[in-house]
């Protein structure tokens, strides 16, 4: 990994092959780490730039609150250090909501847009209220609060639970907390699909456990821009769950001229 500060946090991220920059950002509470499978499928064809959000893997965890716009500003600011102007941006659930926010921020840096398994729209008050209780217990009782919550929605298969309950229990009770009071102070995002200018593609599993599908289908109805790709028998975690088939649709939203 390497590091680079922004925005007064050190953010650590993995920078795999050359040309085409893409961007992919990790989901709520995980890392960097979940993308290994595609990562290997894409770095001899495109740049993989691959991040730990702020509060996560090996980035720092900052004391004061933040927004998921700080945390989209984070990724401005690794693509500055990297002389990047644009690039695609492929996020994943909580990474779709950073990569939204940046859209909202930096629209001309945007080349393209991948949403998977992810949605524009901001919390209910439920939800809100919801988060905020759990943000407390994260930072008094540890991070396995949000493993019990979430474990099983995330994914069917028992052996990608392990390793994602792996992933979850090394990450910083601050970060996650963090990330969990910006989630539910966040906007809706509908109006940055709607006035898109550059392309978007949805990518998501029908058995999502965790954003259900038919709010996809939602999705596609607020761009001309979009397209969704239904993965069947797929839950919350596509790049985990079916790598090679995610690798395969992004390399043709990179390349759409190859086809
Ligand atoms: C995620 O997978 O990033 C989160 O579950 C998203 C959310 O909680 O809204």
């Amino acid at each position: 990994m390497n590091t680079v500060p922004v925005n007064g946090i050190n953010l650590a991220y993995a920078h795999h092959g050359e040309g085409e920059p893409v961007v992919l950002i990790h989901g709520f509470p995980l890392d960097h780490s979940i993308w290994e499978e595609v990562v290997g499928y894409l770095q001899d064809n495109c740049q993989l730039i691959v991040p730990d959000l702020r509060g996560f893997g090996h980035s720092s965890s900052p004391a004061s609150s933040y927004s998921l716009e700080d945390m989209a500003s984070d990724i401005a600011g690794l693509l500055d250090h990297l002389g990047l102007e644009k690039a695609r941006l492929v996020g994943h659930s909580m990474g779709g909501y950073i990569a939204l926010a940046f859209a909202r921020l930096y629209p001309n840096r945007v080349a393209g847009l991948v949403l998977v398994a992810s949605q524009p729209q901001g919390d209910s008050p439920e939800q809100k209220k919801g988060r905020y209780e759990t943000a407390g217990r994260v930072a008094e009782e540890g991070v396995n609060v949000v493993l019990e919550q979430m474990l099983a929605k995330l994914s069917a298969d028992k052996g990608i639970q392990a390793s994602i309950s792996k992933i979850i229990t090394s990450q910083d009770p601050l970060g996650v907390a963090g990330a969990l009071r910006a989630m539910a102070e966040r906007s809706d995002s509908s109006p940055v699909l709607s006035g898109a200018r550059f392309p978007i593609l949805i990518l998501h599993g029908d058995n999502d456990q965790l954003i259900p599908i038919q709010r996809a289908h939602s999705m596609k109805e607020l761009s001309n821009k979009a397209d969704l790709i239904v993965l069947e028998g797929v839950g919350h975690m596509p790049m985990m769950e079916v790598p090679g088939d995610l690798a395969k649709e992004l390399e043709r939203f990179i390349f759409p001229e190859a086809e």
